[in-house]
């Protein structure tokens, strides 16, 4: 079968091929969904302001992430239990991050251990923690995945409680509780199996917390899940490098803030103290334009990767990778911003609904 054409024509075809209740769990979003949509209408419904004959010859996609040189923003979202979409999906989501040059973040609940990726030549990769209860184990993990080589470690904030994930009460799908869970095993955890690791996740974490593991990594800390320029500046305040804006891609909490809009508050408060990093239906290299105009550093790609590996593995996911790559290089010659350095904010404008404030 040869490989869709668009991003939308991997969804599509990966609907078609994959299990319903599977189908469900990665595309499905809390509660009614609304948020899974309002997250990709916000991307679309921003307006593009054009220059034209403003710069010429070669396209520079460069950027700086954390002090780290990177050929792209593009960057892959962390994401758990890709052995469901294909096997040895953990590896092949790291081997396609690789070939395609963009910087991947491994998931806590990835299906790949720190040993595969440090197999993997020339990756560029951040570690994504969910803290557990077992603060001493958290910290071992933090240190398990520094030695391995993460560049930083991207403590996720949003996960107070799991979600009402909806469509998986109504197909009934759950994860296999008794697989093994490989970073968490390489870190020493007594019982790696996903359910009782699932069941001692921390569920208090505070800004304190953040200071710890701050205080505890030699590599930057990254704070992921924040929708509120009040709570970027406590990150911050508490030692941050990195903000992450997210919504866990409308699968936590109903309604929640678009991260388009959510985007500007933030990069007003932070007022360039931290870097500025944004997920939640991002589908095209126009809407990664977009981010970068309203002032974030680099994007991440979450559910279209899942697609790529679920319907065609590694090939898949690299062709998704490609085809969002294509399409940033070509919309920076067409805003008249050939390098990532020139876009700026005049180059969008937000529809009058977009200036949510309390
Ligand atoms: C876990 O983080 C999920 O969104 O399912």
């Amino acid at each position: 079968m040869p490989l869709p054409t668009t991003i939308d024509g991997f969804h599509r075809a990966f609907a078609l091929v994959q299990p319903e209740g599977l189908v469900g769990y990665i595309n499905g979003g809390a509660s009614e969904g609304l948020t899974v949509g309002r997250n990709t209408d916000a991307w679309q419904g921003i307006s593009v302001r054009p220059r034209m004959l403003a710069t010429a010859g070669a396209v520079d996609t460069s950027v700086t992430l954390l002090g780290q040189p990177e050929a792209h923003p593009i960057m892959i979202a962390p994401m758990g239990f890709q052995e469901l979409l294909h096997p040895g999906g953990g590896r092949l989501v790291a081997q396609a991050a690789a070939a395609t040059q963009t910087l991947y973040c491994h998931s806590t609940f990835a299906s790949a251990g720190f040993a595969e990726l440090e197999s993997v030549d020339g990756l560029h990769w951040w570690f994504q923690l969910y803290a557990f209860a077992d603060w001493g184990f958290t910290l071992a993990l933090v240190d398990r995945a520094i030695a391995a080589g993460a560049g930083a470690i991207v403590l996720t904030v949003d996960l107070a409680t799991l979600g009402l994930r909806q469509r998986d009460v109504d197909s009934g799908f759950t994860l296999r509780g008794k697989q093994v869970v490989p970073c968490l095993a390489e870190a020493g955890a007594p019982d790696p199996r996903l359910a009782p690791m699932w069941a001692s996740l921390h569920h208090d974490l505070t800004w304190d917390s953040l200071a710890e593991i701050v205080a505890h990594s030699t590599v930057p800390v990254v704070v992921k899940g924040l929708l509120r320029g009040d709570d970027a500046l406590l990150a911050v305040e508490h030692g941050a490098s990195g903000i992450i804006v997210s919504n866990h891609g409308g699968r936590q909490l109903d309604t929640a803030l678009p991260t388009a809009y959510a985007l500007p508050e933030i990069v007003e408060a932070v007022n360039g103290t931290a870097s500025v990093m944004v997920d939640s239906g991002i589908r095209s290299g126009l809407d990664v334009v977009k981010a970068i105009a309203l002032g974030a550093d680099a994007a991440f790609i979450g559910r279209p990767v899942q697609w790529g590996l679920g319907l065609a593995g590694a090939e898949g996911v690299q062709r998704v990778m490609s085809l969002l790559l294509d399409d940033f290089t070509r919309s920076l010659v067409l805003v008249g911003a050939r390098s990532v350095s020139r876009l700026d904010r005049s180059i969008v404008a937000m529809p009058s609904h977009a200036a949510f404030r309390n």
